[in-house]
């Protein structure tokens, strides 16, 4: 028979290492299962595989989380200014679709040192800074979108992105306000 002393640390050791995997891969699954419960706004599918996807989030805890998306942020509003850009340059393009984009490009190209500040408040644990920052990121995406909504018949072609931006920004007003609940 085997000393319990020695039997125990093995099997202790299983168990920390089993919950440790499950927690990291469960914590992407209970954050947006809880932020998509709290907040309409958020679709769970779209808050679970826009994390999935991004590098290193398996492994990440909830600041991190956090972090990640505030870069997916960025990365959707940098990409959506060049796609407005390239919009622009569309010769044959309806007046009040052209009003509708320079707007958008203003608003997004705000965003871009809006998400860039909101990166240095969130890493300074400065929360509310943080918040407004993205807070104004949300604004932009809805307020471009609704631009295109006050004429009749137009169609907006950033109906997605805008959408895409508007989500990853509660999602990452959602986390912070997770992570604020959880420090007091
Ligand atoms: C914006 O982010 C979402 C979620 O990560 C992603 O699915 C989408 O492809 C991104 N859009 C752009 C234009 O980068
Ligand atoms: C964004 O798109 C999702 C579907 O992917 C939808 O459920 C949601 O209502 C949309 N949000 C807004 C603000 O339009």
């Amino acid at each position: 028979m085997r000393p319990p002393f020695s039997l125990f640390p093995s099997f202790l050791f299983l168990f920390l290492l089993a919950i440790h995997v499950s927690t990291a891969k469960n914590l992407i699954h209970d954050t947006c299962k809880s932020i998509a419960q709290n907040d309409p706004n958020i679709n769970y599918n779209f808050c679970t595989t826009s994390l999935q996807a991004a590098p290193a989030s398996q492994c990440a805890g909830l600041r991190g989380l956090g972090m990640i998306s505030i870069r997916l942020i960025r990365y959707n509003v940098t990409d959506t200014r060049c796609k407005i850009k390239h919009l622009l340059q569309i010769k044959k393009l309806d007046p009040f679709v052209r009003a509708c984009l320079d707007d958008c490009y203003e608003l997004y190209d705000d965003a871009i040192p809006s998400i860039k500040q909101a990166m240095k408040h969130y890493n300074s644990k400065l929360f509310v800074d943080a918040n407004m920052a993205i807070g104004s990121v949300l604004d932009a995406a809805s307020t471009c979108e609704d631009g295109f909504k006050d004429k009749k018949g137009v169609v907006s072609p950033l109906t997605k992105r805008n959408n895409d931006t508007f989500q990853l920004s509660a999602l990452a007003l959602s986390a912070m306000q997770i992570i604020q609940t959880s420090l007091h």
